[in-house]
């Protein structure tokens, strides 16, 4: 089996990559950090597979193209393509910066692109081959927090499925993978995750899902069986169900390790009593969005006023 990976530094790439790696089997590692990569291919070589490291950004289509090319010619061909690399970013929308938002897109996007379609004109000359792209849950549906990294998840999808009739009938099948949350680097700081599963078990069902040749496969089963109601609910459901975004979380852990630095640095009457106030308020809004949030459960008929969600919502 050869196996070309992107983001095999971390994370699910790095599972996949020791997924793939058994004796007599090749796998191509891609990210830019060559000490985390170098020790994956040590991890890769004690289970009798053959390492190729490529140091890269995927956001270079031109470096991209080069790996692609060496990695055919050393390993002989590709029978799996893996587009894993990405990223998330606090929403700086509000802020008006579009800067973090155009290079989200650069990576979540045109590195897929810069990853699969090198190895296209290899696969259709040997009629065989599987490309698979990592979208995610968040792909499924405009996520408030989260409008770069959904909407560039969401051209994964539907890039890896017209790529998919493209081919068809070639022998090679893309698909997209759209995981829920994950432990993984990336969500070390995320504190609710719903369905979160351990970066294994996403392993092991993103491997059986390539072996399957699904087409755009959705896991955990809570959140498959999910998905299309997430797809066609109204806003106001998405809105008032949707994971706290990394800018809410990042704003709640501020809130934590300052009254925390404050509190423990002996602090003035007066810094000591504006942090209880604002902790207080703190715990007042989360209350109440908690409230907000079973009432609308429990009533799903009646809408909840907008102000009183609102001011819910940007205190955090
Ligand atoms: N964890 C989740 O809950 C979750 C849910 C849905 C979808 N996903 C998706 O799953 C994929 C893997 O994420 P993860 O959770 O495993 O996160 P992770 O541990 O942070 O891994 C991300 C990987 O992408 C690589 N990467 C990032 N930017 C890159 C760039 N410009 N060029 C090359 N490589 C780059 C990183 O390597 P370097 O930093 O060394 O370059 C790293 O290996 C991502 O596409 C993510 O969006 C994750």
């Amino acid at each position: 089996m050869r196996t070309f990976i992107t983001g095999a530094s971390s994370g699910l790439g790095r599972g996949l990559a020791l997924h793939y790696a058994s004796a007599g089997s090749t796998v191509g590692l891609c990210a830019r950090r060559a000490d985390l990569l170098a020790e994956v291919a040590r991890d890769i070589e004690a289970r009798g597979a053959r390492a190729l490291l490529y140091v890269a950004d995927v956001e270079d289509t031109g470096a991209m193209a080069k790996n692609a090319a060496d990695f055919v010619e050393r390993a002989g061909g590709a029978d799996l393509v893996v587009a894993n690399a990405g990223m998330g970013i606090p929403d700086g929308i509000r802020k008006g910066e579009a800067e973090p938002i155009a290079h989200l897109m650069r990576v979540n996007v045109i590195g897929v692109t810069n990853t699969v379609v090198p190895f296209v004109p290899t696969m259709l000359a040997a009629r065989s081959g599987v490309l698979a792209a990592v979208s995610s849950v968040a792909g499924l549906r405009g996520m408030p927090g989260r409008a770069a990294y959904s909407a560039s998840k969401a051209a994964v999808i539907t890039f890896m499925e017209a790529l998919r009739m493209d081919l068809q009938g070639a022998g090679v099948h893309a698909m997209a993978i759209c995981p829920g949350f994950v432990h993984t680097p990336m969500t070390a700081k995320l504190r609710k995750m719903p369905f979160v599963i351990d970066a294994d078990a996403a392993v092991a069902q993103m491997a059986s899902a390539i072996e399957r040749r699904d087409d755009t496969f959705v896991f955990p089963w809570q959140v498959r069986l999910l998905g299309p109601v997430l797809r066609h609910s109204p806003e106001w459901v998405v809105r008032r169900f949707a994971p706290p975004s990394r800018a809410e979380e990042g704003a709640r852990e501020e809130l934590v390790r300052t009254s925390y630095s404050a509190f423990t640095s002996r602090p003035s009457a007066c810094s000591g009593l504006t942090l209880a106030v604002r902790a207080a308020t703190f715990a007042f809004n989360e209350s109440s969005l908690a409230l907000v949030r079973l009432a609308s459960a429990s009533a799903s008929v009646v809408d909840v006023p907008r102000p009183l969600l609102k001011s819910s919502r940007c205190t955090r």
